[in-house]
């Protein structure tokens, strides 16, 4: 794993979607996995931007989402279709059937889980996976207790989940207590990862998942068992790692970041 700190969240996002674009430009059937949240949004109007200012193309490349509330269908504004149609799908060359996401609505919970899993196969697994960080630590919907070789799946939210997005769907509506998501081993297979974290309330989750012991109870320390695993925070998320200096070191000095310094 390597942390890499950047001075703002915007400078993050940028980091995040220049990673993405060098892959999208070397491999234009990239294989990507896409993560919704607050944090993201900052990297998918930078992807926008490029693909309307530098032509950056997605006309071949493949996407599949971490996850989607059971019971939303797509047109649900508060669905993580409806997300990714607005900030990213719709406004970027992409065709619509490369996008991928679980789908909430199936009558067999379990057989959708099974060919989201198929489907990935049959693409050749994933190329990079984008991850954000709930404040109790899931990746995805992988909540507390997630067994670390778990497959896609159903889960039921936990209270810090329902607490952290219940704002989102306002007073009127109530938030879906189930979601279909990847499992952590789903997404230990991808070639490549790629976690985002921006913000103060993010600092001490940032610093357990990093630096912290593996355990079931935080999915992120899972990450930790992968070859190539990059998590690049904001100055204030960094605030509790230990180690921070010598990941300012690294990223000031390695050859592998020279082009994003
Ligand atoms: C969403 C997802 C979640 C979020 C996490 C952080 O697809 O997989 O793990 O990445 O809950 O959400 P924000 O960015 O809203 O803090």
């Amino acid at each position: 794993m390597e942390a890499i700190i950047r001075p703002t969240a915007a400078a993050a996002a940028e980091l995040v979607a220049q990673v993405i674009e060098r892959e999208l430009r070397a491999h234009p059937h990239l294989v990507l996995g896409l993560a919704t949240g607050r944090t993201m949004e900052a990297v998918y109007a930078r992807l926008v931007r490029r693909h309307r200012e530098a032509g950056l193309d997605f006309s071949l490349c493949a996407t599949f989402n971490l996850d989607e509330y059971v019971g939303l269908s797509p047109a649900d504004p508060h669905s993580y279709r409806h997300y990714m149609n607005r900030h990213l799908f719709q406004q970027v060359n992409i065709d619509s059937r490369n996008t991928h996401l679980p789908d909430g609505q199936a009558p067999d919970l379990d057989a959708e889980c099974a060919r989201y899993e198929r489907m990935i196969r049959q693409f050749n697994g994933l190329d990079l996976q984008l991850l954000g960080i709930g404040r109790a630590g899931h990746i995805g919907f992988n909540e507390p207790l997630s067994a670390l070789f778990s497959r896609t799946r159903v889960k039921a939210l936990s209270p810090a989940t329902l607490a952290q997005n219940a704002p989102l769907f306002g007073s009127g509506t109530s938030m879906p207590r189930r979601a279909i998501t990847m499992g952590v081993g789903t997404i230990l297979e991808a070639r490549r990862l790629l976690l985002l974290a921006t913000g103060e309330d993010k600092a001490e989750i940032i610093a357990r998942a990093v630096e912290g012991p593996i355990t079931a109870m935080i999915s992120a320390t899972a990450l930790q068992l992968h070859a190539r695993c990059t998590v690049v925070v904001d100055e204030p998320a960094a605030r509790q790692l230990q180690g921070a200096d010598y990941y300012r070191w690294i990223f000031a000095n390695e050859p592998e970041w020279e082009a994003y310094r």
